[in-house]
């Protein structure tokens, strides 16, 4: 067992992390030095169960867009769900509450399970409709393509396979393209992309070199040392070299390589956000191929990059994305939405499983989509990035901080060597100074380093201007007071 995190003065916390320790392996978690402990949370804001606020820096994973436990939100998924049945009675304000009837026994005795009481059910979408339909997925469905369609960018996205995970979306958006036509049996990814662990997505993610690869993917290069800081975005890349290694591909394998896989930026291998130019480029030669050009937008959808999906930002026109996270806004639910015509090459069941369409994903998929079709949310996340470049940016005198990328609110921030620290270290020494932030005052909840010494900066695309304002003014008070420890004692206490 590995020694649980624990820090002063968390009590509550503490044993949270003891009890997870001693029952989970580490294998659950991506690392992380603040293994912060969330007892609740709405907006922008989590609470430790010491009672700490913390700004969400990550939104989850890129997944509560709208932010955590959004009122009108939870209200709509609840009526999608049909579960004001359940309420217990007018909330405030007289709005419906969607906790569950004091009716309902929470616990059943004998007597109860033998003569179920006429109340202890109520009528209500199924929460599992495994080999049937629901109205809700057909809702779901037909609101989700035709949101899709509506940006440029999305008119041959006319299908949907329903999914629980991101890399799930992106195995079945492999399969379909695979089973197209089984002599052309290669895929092309972007090297270090992250599309997943498992399967196929696993196979597409990373590069050449990591353990476990499967014979039928050729990694491609995708920018990166042209992309690895802000100042370096108005200056104009040069794609031959891009182009090269396409047509070298093309002439080595031919008709064998069937799609092509990328990100629209780098996301999980730190921060790494092209120019179009480069997008445009990958679809003109799958184009000219007739390879089916995948953008896994998992974690790019839904606002990340300021628009509704970055193939509208890129000014591409994929034959699938692949969605998740913020689709459902906290629900476990993805999607691979693309080219029907491909997607018929699967036969009944071949990209079936328990939870793919579940009615609880497709509520919480509609409930996302009624919030970004009627709010401002993308216009917010718009205005919002120059505050946070600007503010990021101002780390840089710290010492402590190198680099920084990103677009929309979804940001890298790159650490430097110091005080006999390398970048790695100063960056899990930020994660952990940003979580315990101001004595007895706020702190920042951010996610392990990226990459190794990429700090990943991911807000709720709802957050206001004042609370990102302040946020960042905190974020810059602890990495300056962490900058001085560091040149003080020159390491870490
Ligand atoms: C771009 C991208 N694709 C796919 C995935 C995999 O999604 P999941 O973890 O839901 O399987 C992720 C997860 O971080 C991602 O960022």
């Amino acid at each position: 067992m590995t020694a649980p995190i624990q820090f002063a003065g968390e009590d509550l916390s503490n044993t949270a992390r003891r009890t997870i320790s001693r029952q989970e392996p580490v294998a659950l978690r991506t690392f992380t030095p603040s293994q912060t402990v969330l007892a609740r949370s709405a907006g922008v804001f989590h609470w430790t169960p010491e009672g700490r606020r913390l700004y969400d820096y990550s939104s989850g994973v890129l997944v509560a867009n709208l932010g955590h436990n959004p009122l009108r939100w939870m209200k709509r998924f609840a009526n999608y769900m049909g579960w004001s049945a359940a309420s217990a009675s007018p909330g405030k304000n007289g709005d419906p509450s969607v906790s569950p009837s004091p009716s309902l026994p929470l616990s059943l005795s004998a007597s109860d399970i033998e003569t179920t009481p006429a109340d202890a059910y109520f009528p209500a979408v199924t929460m599992t409709a495994y080999n049937a339909v629901t109205p809700i997925e057909a809702q779901a469905v037909e609101r989700l393509v035709k949101n899709v369609q509506s940006w440029p960018g999305g008119k041959r996205l006319d299908t949907v396979m329903w999914a629980a995970s991101g890399s799930e979306a992106i195995q079945k958006a492999l399969w379909a393209c695979l089973h197209r036509d089984e002599a052309r049996d290669l895929i092309i990814a972007t090297r270090y992309g992250f599309h997943g662990k498992k399967g196929l997505a696993g196979a597409v993610t990373g590069c050449e070199t990591d353990h476990d690869r499967d014979p039928r993917v050729k990694f491609i290069s995708f920018p990166m040392s042209e992309v690895d800081d802000m100042s370096k975005y108005d200056q104009p890349i040069d794609l031959a070299p891009y182009r090269q290694e396409l047509e070298k591909l093309w002439k080595e394998y031919g008709r064998r390589l069937n799609c092509l896989i990328t990100e629209p930026y780098l996301g999980g291998g730190g921060s790494y956000h092209p120019p179009a130019s480069y997008m445009q480029l990958l679809q003109t030669f799958c184009r000219e191929h007739d390879i089916l050009f995948i953008l896994d937008e998992v974690q790019a959808n839904f606002g990340r990059t300021g628009r509704m999906f970055a193939f509208e930002k890129y000014g591409v026109e994929p034959d699938f994305v692949a969605l998740g996270k913020g689709l459902g806004n906290g629900v476990p639910v993805s999607a691979v939405v693309g080219r029907g015509d491909v997607m018929a090459s699967l036969k009944y069941g071949e990209a079936s499983d328990t939870w793919s369409a579940n009615p609880l994903g497709c509520a919480a998929v509609l409930a996302t989509l009624d919030e970004f079709e009627s709010t401002r949310v993308l216009e917010n996340t718009r205005a919002l990035t120059p505050v946070f470049f600007e503010g990021l940016n101002r780390l840089k005198e710290t010492g402590l901080v190198a680099k920084v990328r990103g677009e929309g609110l979804v940001f890298g921030i790159e650490c430097a060597d110091c005080g006999g620290l390398s970048s790695k270290q100063v960056a899990i020494e930020i994660v952990k100074a940003a979580y315990l932030g101001r004595k007895g005052g706020d702190g920042i909840h951010l996610l392990g380093p990226l990459a190794g010494n990429v700090i990943r900066i991911s807000p709720p695309n709802v957050i206001s201007a004042a609370q990102a304002r302040d946020s960042l003014g905190l974020l810059h008070e602890v990495v300056t007071q962490l900058a001085e420890k560091l040149s003080a004692v020159g390491a870490p206490s």
